[in-house]
């Protein structure tokens, strides 16, 4: 019996479109990409179920409540998030994965990985957000970049960029987004590691930071985000 064959439909006839704010679901969204089309996929995804739960190092203190609002994901959620990523990246190209304090000191990150065995960690950032944060022990301040390459795995890309810091001190805008990420820290990394024209792909977008520097850096932009963008 010969099955008839459907041709895939493009991005543009399903509704999703480049270069532009969206809400659709993260995974709806890096699904439908064909396999090794993406020069850097950038994953910023909402840990705060987790982080309420535990409380951690900010035992017995609410949440601000505009965090509190934003969909949360899953870690196995995540993980999917991540096998998708390493499908959709080229070989060579880069995984920008956020992860909070929580994440990286019960080393949860790399149970993110599970499904991604052919993502190798190549670096790893310090964010210094120069804002007071709460928490019982140390004050809050930072947050972490984790940067996995597909193979085949080289450091040659980042000869460009000696001076890059991977402690980094910038504020970012809070008032587009209560996690708005480093505008700057960001440029410089697509700037170092994709080419003009490539596609970065952002499939939890939220103020749409990735989209600004794509636009900067004449980069494609695939992205999207639950809620109703800004
Ligand atoms: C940490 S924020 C991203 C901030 C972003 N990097 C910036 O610089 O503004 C995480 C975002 O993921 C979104 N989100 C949560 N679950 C999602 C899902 N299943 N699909 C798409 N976006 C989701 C939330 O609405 C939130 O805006």
């Amino acid at each position: 019996m010969t099955v008839a064959r459907t041709a895939r439909r493009q991005p543009s006839q399903l509704g999703i479109a480049y270069d532009c704010r969206q809400q659709m679901s993260a995974m709806n969204l890096m699904r439908w990409l064909q396999p090794c089309v993406a020069a850097m996929v950038v994953l910023d995804p909402q840990y705060r179920g987790v982080l309420d739960k535990m409380q951690y190092g900010n035992e017995g203190k609410q949440r601000e409540t505009s965090r509190a609002k934003l969909p949360t994901m899953s870690e196995y959620q995540i993980a999917l998030l991540i096998e998708q990523a390493e499908r959709v990246l080229k070989p060579g190209s880069h995984l920008l994965l956020w992860v909070d304090k929580f994440m990286l000191a019960e080393a949860r990150h790399l149970a993110l990985f599970a499904y991604a065995a052919d993502l190798k960690r190549v670096e790893l950032f310090h964010w210094n957000k120069l804002r007071p944060g709460m928490g019982q022990r140390g004050r809050c301040r930072s947050e972490y970049l984790v940067i996995a390459q597909k193979p085949p795995i080289s450091a040659k890309v980042w000869r460009a960029d000696r001076r890059i810091d991977d402690s980094w001190p910038e504020a970012s805008d809070r008032s587009l987004h209560p996690h708005a990420k480093p505008h700057q820290l960001l440029t410089r990394l697509v700037r170092l590691l994709t080419k003009q024209g490539e596609l970065v792909v952002d499939p939890c977008a939220g103020s749409y930071s990735t989209l600004e520097v794509c636009k900067l850096t004449r980069r494609k932009f695939l992205g999207c985000d639950l809620v109703t963008p800004l």
